[in-house]
Formats: structure tokens, C-alpha cells, sequence
């Protein structure tokens, strides 16, 4: 009976709470500091991938489009897995994310631990964990954070092999909601890969760094606490922290519009009615508000109210990635 070398992966994306901004090694995408995050359970891709001696080419779909920039950083982690799988076959690719493409959230986590999870099942590599999410590491840095499960610690590590990442906290582990909001759909002119190339050019890039490993511990055991109070305000510095390295780069990156500002000025506001609500914000304009689950509701009553909220996407802490039967074609 002839084999089939095919395998579909579903992963879900992830936001960071202690930010990871700036590489040691860009090659081997080794970051500058240790980071933590969360998997956002409504955000998620799904990807299929089959190998073939007949397939004559790679042939890539992501989201219904085949398009050039994207296939060949995927072309390029294909690569990287058939030299550790030692064939060359090529392969079909189809990939999906459940969000709008235009949405503005970064599909490359979930999608590069997706395309690892799926490529190396399909190619019966048999890695554990650890080896998996140094491999996503390879394709999109932060990726490496979507394949363990809820709560997530990347280790920054000396070498490819030390810098991998692991569950720090299960999914179930604490009940926090995640408004993933959307204002802007537009693709950021900068790139998150420009970006951390920047990051070294900041004064303030060294002074963060100094004190980014004991920020990862109190925060830790604020989540061990389920302080939410704590957690929340460290995380909302950080976000800001990591801005104004990106505010302060040689040329300056402000990824924010007057509709991020309003919205962290409400933020404020919600917070002074007694709703304990922050923030947090990546590479882009459109930010995210966490609350604890018993607020849920009551959030996004406000939320609705605000006509430059284009989407509300409510996440909970999300599963790590996994391999799925349901094949995208
Ligand atoms: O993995 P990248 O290259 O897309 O970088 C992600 C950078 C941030 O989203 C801004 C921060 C983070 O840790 O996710």
C-alpha cells in the first residue's frame, strides 16, 4: 500500500506579556532577552502539508492567495525540516488563519508553529516538545511560543539549542479574558523583522535589558498568585517600555495611531469606574485589553461603545499547537 506523507496542524497565536524585541542573532533568531506569553484561543491557524515524490514544485496557499513574500519564508522552513527529515520531495501547503488576514494581528506565530507541527508529523520526525519550538523559533521567532500549552516562558538561551520554550502555567490555570481589538487593518509599513534590527539603536534597548530577567520572575509569580492587579500593571509597563525602545530607534518606529492613544487614555478611565482593566500592544496599532473573566460582559459593553473598534475578538488562554485529522484538502 503506497504511504501517504501528509499531516494538518492547528496552532494558536500568541500575545507576549514580557515582550521580546531585538536579536542576538539574526540568523538563527536567537532574541536578545527571555519573554512570556499566552495562547489566544480565538486566534488560531490551521495548516495542511503534503509530501510527494510525484509534486514537482512546492505550491503554497495561505488564506486562499498564493503569495510570493510569505512562500518563500515557508519554502525556506520546509527546506530547514526535509535536511533534518533527509529527503527532498516537495510539497503542498495550505494554510488558514480563522482571522481576517487584514485584521492586523500577526499570523506568523501561529502559522510558522502550525507549518513545523504539520511538516514534521507528516515527515514522521518524532521530535519532543523542546525540539519542536526550537525548530518554529527558526521560522518566526515568537512561533516557538505557540506550540506548549497557556501560559508560555521562551527561554532566551546562549545557543539554537537552549533558546526553546515551554508551559510555565496549563490553559485552565487562571480565568483571564484577552479583547483583542481591532482598528486598523492596514499591513504595518515596518516589519516586526525590521523592527527587532532597530531595537539596538535605542539608549534605552541596554537598560531594559538589565532588568528583563527579574521583570519574567515577579511577573511569574504574580500569575502563580493570580494577582491580578500586579500582573496587570507590569504588563502594561512593559508594553509601554517596549514602545519607547521602539520610539527611541535610529529611525524611530511609532506603530501607534490617535485611535491607540484614545483607547489607552479610556483604559485609564475604565479603571478609575473601578474595572480593572489593561493593556497591552505589539508591533502595530491595534491594541489588546485583559481582564479577568468576571468582567467579561461588563468590558465589552464599554467596548461596543466605541465606534473606531472595527472587531472584538475575546480570547481565553489557549492550548498549546497541535496535530489535527480534519485535512484542508
Ligand atoms: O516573532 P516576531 O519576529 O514577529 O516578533 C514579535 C515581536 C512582538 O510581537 C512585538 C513581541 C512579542 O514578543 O511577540
Amino acid at each position: 500500500m503506497k504511504k501517504i506523507f501528509k499531516s494538518t496542524a492547528l496552532a494558536h497565536s500568541n500575545l507576549a506579556f514580557i515582550k521580546y524585541w531585538g536579536k542576538k542573532n539574526e540568523r538563527l533568531k536567537l532574541p536578545a532577552n527571555s519573554s512570556l506569553s499566552v495562547n489566544l484561543s480565538n486566534l488560531y491557524t490551521i495548516t495542511t502539508v503534503e509530501f510527494s515524490e510525484k509534486f514537482l514544485s512546492d505550491e503554497i496557499k495561505i488564506n486562499q492567495e498564493k503569495e510570493q513574500k510569505e512562500s518563500l519564508r515557508v519554502v525556506k522552513h520546509l527546506d530547514l525540516i526535509r535536511k533534518k527529515a533527509g529527503v527532498n520531495w516537495k510539497a503542498k501547503v495550505v494554510s488558514q488563519n480563522n482571522f481576517p488576514k487584514a485584521a492586523g494581528f500577526a499570523s506568523s506565530a501561529s502559522g510558522f508553529s502550525a507549518l513545523t507541527l504539520a511538516t514534521t508529523k507528516a515527515l514522521e520526525l518524532n521530535l519532543s516538545e523542546k525540539e519542536l519550538t526550537i525548530l518554529a523559533r527558526l521560522g518566526s521567532g515568537s512561533a516557538c511560543r505557540s506550540i506548549p500549552d497557556g501560559f508560555v516562558e521562551w527561554r532566551k538561551g546562549k545557543k539554537s539549542e537552549d533558546s526553546y520554550a515551554y508551559s510555565i502555567f496549563p490553559s485552565n490555570y487562571w480565568k483571564i479574558s484577552i479583547f483583542a481589538l481591532v482598528l486598523k487593518t492596514s499591513e504595518k509599513k515596518i516589519s516586526s523583522s525590521e523592527g527587532h534590527r532597530l531595537a539596538p539603536t535605542s539608549p534605552f534597548f541596554k537598560t531594559r535589558l538589565k532588568k528583563i530577567d527579574e521583570k519574567i520572575f515577579r511577573l511569574k509569580k504574580f500569575i502563580k498568585e493570580r494577582n491580578f492587579l500586579s500582573f496587570g500593571n507590569l504588563i502594561e509597563n512593559e508594553a509601554l517600555e517596549m514602545h519607547a525602545v521602539m520610539f527611541t530607534s535610529q529611525p524611530s518606529l511609532i506603530y501607534w495611531d490617535e485611535e491607540t492613544i484614545k483607547l489607552i487614555k479610556f483604559i485609564y478611565t475604565l479603571r478609575e469606574k473601578g474595572l480593572p482593566v489593561y493593556f497591552s500592544l505589539d508591533a502595530g496599532p491595534n491594541p489588546y485589553f485583559i481582564s479577568e473573566e468576571k468582567y467579561e460582559k461588563e468590558l465589552l459593553r464599554y467596548l461596543k461603545t466605541i465606534n473606531s473598534i472595527k472587531e472584538i475578538i475575546i480570547n481565553h488562554p489557549g492550548d498549546g499547537g497541535k496535530t489535527i485529522d480534519n485535512h484542508l484538502f
